[in-house]
């Protein structure tokens, strides 16, 4: 049995065998590979992408969708994670989607369960559905992505996206550049870093921004969010009519990350990325469950 709890989950030749999947979902393919399913989804942090895309994904393949309401559950009443895991498990279901604001949870559940634990976001670690999807994107746009320059621009150090991302795109050739005010910039060697977002605006093929994650915050070290805009949105004023890629995980905070201009302009991918999620989403989904 396999679980998706990162990136590294799938190789190559499985990616691009679930992107082949997704397109044909694309282009109107309807199959109802998982009739007769059960799909779980418990999310213990808050989501309107995440949770809407997998309950879609599973309904379009014929799947039957539950979601536990956290607020509503026993977890209220004191019940440890690994007990509702394993109530929830013994209704069979097909498998189980989490999202938890604590890194590792899901690979914890993946040992108590009998079913495949996807991850829909854990802590500041992963999201590998998300880098699925812009991978994904990215593709359409630039079939051989080998070579191409991303910059991943915001508060890198905290955020589970940026994680996943740089792991997938790195594997599929792509050049990452890290860009990001000092307390926002993590501490791993390997990727260039600047932050100045004019160091690389001549030179990126995709800007990818990334939301401020102040909930990860323990206490706040910059000025404010708008002295942050000044030098980290994404402005129509500065990308010009340059041939950029602008794409963003959500939930975006509009003229924090990217402007009302910029969101507006067709070279932002932002609905794109959350269209292709569902498709992506539904390839995982059925290479997962038996
Ligand atoms: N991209 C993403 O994870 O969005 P949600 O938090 O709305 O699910």
């Amino acid at each position: 049995m396999k679980h998706l709890i990162n990136t590294a989950d799938f190789d190559r030749d499985e990616i691009e065998a679930l992107f082949a999947r997704a397109k044909k979902f694309k282009e109107g393919y309807v199959v109802k590979t998982l009739e007769d399913k059960l799909v779980i989804t418990i999310f213990f942090e808050n989501s309107t992408r995440t949770r809407s895309s997998f309950e879609v994904a599973a309904k379009r393949l014929g799947a039957e969708v539950v979601s536990l309401d956290i607020s509503k559950s026993s977890s209220s009443k004191g019940e440890t994670l690994f007990d509702t895991a394993a109530n929830l498990d013994a209704m069979e279901p097909n498998a189980i989607v989490v999202r938890h604001q604590n890194a590792g949870v899901p690979k914890i559940l993946s040992n108590y369960v009998s079913c495949p634990i996807v991850n829909g976001g854990d802590g500041a670690h992963g999201h590998p559905t998300q880098a699925l999807l812009d991978l994904f994107t990215i593709l359409e746009h630039f079939p051989d992505p080998e070579g191409k320059k991303i910059a991943i621009v915001g508060d890198i150090k905290n955020s589970r996206v940026a994680n996943s991302n740089i792991e997938l795109l790195s594997r599929f050739g792509l050049e990452i550049t890290l860009v990001a005010p000092p307390h926002f910039m993590p501490r791993i060697k390997a990727y260039r870093k600047t932050h100045y977002l004019h160091e690389v605006i001549d030179d990126v093929d995709i800007l990818m921004s990334l939301r401020t994650q102040t909930e990860r915050h323990t206490n706040q070290i910059y000025a404010s969010l708008k002295d942050y805009a000044t030098d980290f949105c994404i402005t129509k004023e500065l990308v010009g009519d340059r041939d950029i890629m602008i794409m963003h995980p959500g939930p975006v905070n509009r003229n924090i990350d990217i402007d009302d201009a910029m969101l507006a302009d067709p070279r932002c991918k932002v609905l794109e990325q959350v269209k292709n999620g569902v498709f992506v989403r539904m390839a995982v989904l059925e290479t997962l469950i038996d």
